[in-house]
């Protein structure tokens, strides 16, 4: 059983799409054994809890300093021995540390196709703000490795889903979201549980 975590800060959407691709059987030998957020709003903890899943949360406000907060964050997730980390709409940067400690085990869903619309500074609305903006026809979103930079590591899975007239970023949100993330991320995750990437 791949032992996984999934990192969120908000509505945790595709935390429930992973829930209910492990509960359906799309998604084979993974477990999730902990759900982190670093903001206590989050929707996502409540989900979690509902699964009967440990749901942490870990501010950076609660400590003096980013390095504090770094530190006690890789503590914790330690305490679970993850094979799997993935970053679920996590909107905190992931310390260095753990890039190298996790190598090639921290997964990341990016709601837009890569390299378009990506990098600093594109997060949430922005990156379909930027894509109606630009005029695309096509956009989509990505599954990727996380190494050191921003949405730069190996790409897993892609798709596209179409722009359509008249779409707002709320709109376009919501589309990517149904017709993209929650389906590649789901896969993307039952590719590494049995070893098919
Ligand atoms: C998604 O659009 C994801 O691609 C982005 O943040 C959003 C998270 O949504 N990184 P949710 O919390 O999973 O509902």
């Amino acid at each position: 059983m791949l032992r996984v975590g999934v990192m969120v800060s908000g509505g945790g959407t595709n935390l429930q799409a992973i829930l209910d691709s492990i509960d359906s059987g799309k998604i084979q030998n993974a477990e999730i054994v902990v759900v982190v957020s670093n903001n206590p709003g989050a929707y996502a903890l409540e989900r979690a809890k509902n699964h009967g899943i440990e749901a942490v949360c870990l501010s950076p406000k609660e400590f003096s300093g980013r390095e504090e907060f770094n530190r006690a964050f890789l503590k914790k997730l330690e305490e679970y021995r993850l094979d799997l980390i993935v970053l679920a709409g996590f909107l905190v940067k992931i310390p260095e540390e753990m890039v190298k400690q996790y190598e090639g085990r921290i997964i990341n869903i990016h709601p837009s196709l890569i390299p378009s619309f990506c990098g600093v500074g594109y997060y949430g609305l922005k990156v379909h703000e930027a894509a109606l903006d630009r005029g695309v026809k096509v956009t989509g979103a990505t599954v990727h490795f996380v190494d050191s930079g921003m949405d730069t590591g190996p790409i897993i899975l892609q798709k596209a889903v179409e722009v359509q007239d008249g779409d707002t970023p709320e709109v376009l949100q919501r589309r990517v979201m149904e017709q993209a993330e929650w389906e590649i991320l789901p896969r993307a995750i039952d590719m590494i549980a049995n070893h098919r990437i």
